[in-house]
């Protein structure tokens, strides 16, 4: 291109030239006539170009960026009476690429798994309809715009921040999700059993989307509420989190920090965790193990100053135990730096499934010698600490690289496109659905709702992203 700009500038220049000889020797008149018709076509050419130019930057380059902070959808919650519909948002479709050059964490190679049990049948009308007894919610989007079908009501703001994280979705790619309708389940437990689904009496597998799995379960597992925020325990959104836990690295190098492990929640959601806290220091025992219970009610009264996960990377080792099933504290736990000592889980979330033992973590299996193994754990740690500190931060670059929302957001884009393909029917709008969309959502006042608003707002997309999501790993 900007070869082909310069021979037209050094034709013209020539031509200016030639035309300058000329003058002298043949007459004023044709000179002038001769370096209008040769502007003219210069002009001419260089119009041209500029038209090729914009058309190939279009195919074949993104849009320039934009600077930062730009707002391309602010939150208007002027121009909505709550009960209308959601404004329209104008799809913007992104340059035609053939595919993205970034690959796709390692861990979205399991949306093949998870969706599996469908892949030769489909999945009909009926298959979704037998998900709705385990659902909170039914989700559906017709083209490109979503609606929320409620079942029941799920524990504390879930369903809302699960439902705002799939709005964001919308927003991050308009116009690109496909149309589709699926159940999903808000609980700590998972719902859908492989041995009522097997042999003879197979029924097929409802589809039902959920936080969380393990090796007897067909739950298809998605990104928890607490990516956009859990406000009942003042747990903000990951985006907001990570950068912090990134600063919070940095207040204690991991040689000063305290040579034992740590553990801080609330133990009275399983037996696990109950018997784990049996490792506690003692007057008897000292395990290299510290505990502490999480009391959420006075946290709360307090206004949330001790349970600040950026100030909790003060171990040099941090424990992960599960709770009921999977447990959101995981990615926190591993962001800061400190060798995880992880106590090997039943269940798993969606980017769990591609830790690595010894790299990313340090294994412990439940048993009668779990505190025991703790001890020896910390030992070897505080014994080869250029290893154990290695494992702590490649287990603290894993979060950060592979679980940036970007990713988080591309995770959710392939599968929700991936079970779209799979839809044997075409997703109509329900009857008792209505609309749904971040102003429905966040345009709401009251002493109760500033929390949640604020998270909304602070989780919001703000514009549409310029480049298309990363690309999906092949199946297993
Ligand atoms: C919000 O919408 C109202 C009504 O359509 C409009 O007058 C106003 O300028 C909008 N505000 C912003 C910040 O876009
Ligand atoms: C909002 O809608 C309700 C019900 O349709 C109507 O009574 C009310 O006047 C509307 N408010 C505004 C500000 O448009
Ligand atoms: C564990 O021991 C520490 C130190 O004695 C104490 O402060 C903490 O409350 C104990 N934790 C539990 C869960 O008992
Ligand atoms: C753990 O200890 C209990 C009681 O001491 C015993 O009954 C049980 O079999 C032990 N479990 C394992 C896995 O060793």
């Amino acid at each position: 291109m900007a070869t082909y700009f310069h021979s037209v500038f050094l034709f013209w220049s020539q031509g200016a030239q030639f035309c300058g000889h000329f003058s002298k020797s043949i007459g004023k008149r044709w000179a002038t006539i001769t370096i209008f018709i040769l502007s003219f076509v210069s002009i001419f050419l260089y119009w041209i170009w500029i038209q090729k130019s914009v058309i190939t930057d279009i195919v074949t380059t993104p849009s320039p960026k934009k600077p930062p902070g730009q707002v391309d959808f602010p939150l208007n919650c002027s121009n909505l009476n709550l009960t209308l519909t959601c404004p329209t948002t104008c799809p913007v479709t992104i340059e035609k690429e053939e595919s993205s050059p970034v690959a796709c964490p390692e861990y979205t190679r399991w949306i093949h798994e998870d969706l599996r049990p469908w892949q030769s049948t489909g999945i009909t009308r009926d298959m979704v309809e037998s998900g709705r007894v385990y659902a909170n919610f039914r989700f559906v989007i017709v083209k490109g715009k979503a609606y929320v079908e409620k079942y029941k009501g799920a524990y504390q703001t879930r369903d809302v921040f699960t439902i705002w994280g799939i709005l964001q979705l919308l927003r991050l790619y308009p116009g690109k999700v496909p149309d589709l309708e699926l159940m999903f389940w808000c609980g700590d437990e998972t719902v859908i059993k492989k041995r009522d689904h097997q042999g003879l009496k197979a029924t097929s597998v409802p589809p039902v989307f959920h936080y969380c799995k393990d090796d007897e379960t067909l739950d298809i597992v998605f990104p928890d509420w607490s990516f956009w925020g859990w406000p009942e325990v003042n747990i903000k959104p990951w985006g907001t989190t990570l950068e912090a836990l990134k600063e919070g690295n940095k207040k204690i190098k991991w040689k000063d920090r305290k040579a034992y492990a740590f553990w801080k929640g609330n133990p009275y959601v399983s037996k696990k965790r109950v018997e784990l806290m049996k490792c506690n220091v003692s007057n008897k025992n000292d395990w290299n193990v510290r505990l502490y219970i999480q009391d959420w009610e006075k946290e709360t009264k307090q206004g949330f100053k001790n349970s600040k996960l950026e100030d909790q990377c003060t171990h040099r080792y941090k424990i992960y135990i599960e709770g009921y099933t999977w447990s959101v504290s995981e990615k926190y736990i591993l962001a800061c730096n400190s060798m995880t000592l992880l106590l090997i889980p039943q269940y798993h979330d969606f980017f769990t499934r591609s830790l690595v033992p010894m790299q990313h973590y340090w294994p412990i299996k439940i048993t009668n010698n779990t505190c025991r193994d703790l001890e020896l754990a910390v030992e070897w740690g505080n014994y080869h600490t250029d290893k154990a500190q290695d494992i702590g931060e490649a287990g603290s670059k894993f979060i950060q690289e592979n679980l940036k929302m970007d990713f988080v957001y591309d995770y959710m884009f392939h599968l929700l496109s991936e079970y779209s393909k799979l839809l044997k029917f075409e997703p109509t709008i329900p009857l008792g659905a209505h609309e749904v969309c971040s102003e429905t959502m966040a345009c709401q006042e009251g002493s109760k709702f500033w929390r949640i608003k604020n998270f909304m707002v602070e989780s919001m997309v703000k514009s549409p992203r310029n480049r298309l999501p990363c690309t999906m790993p092949p199946p297993l």
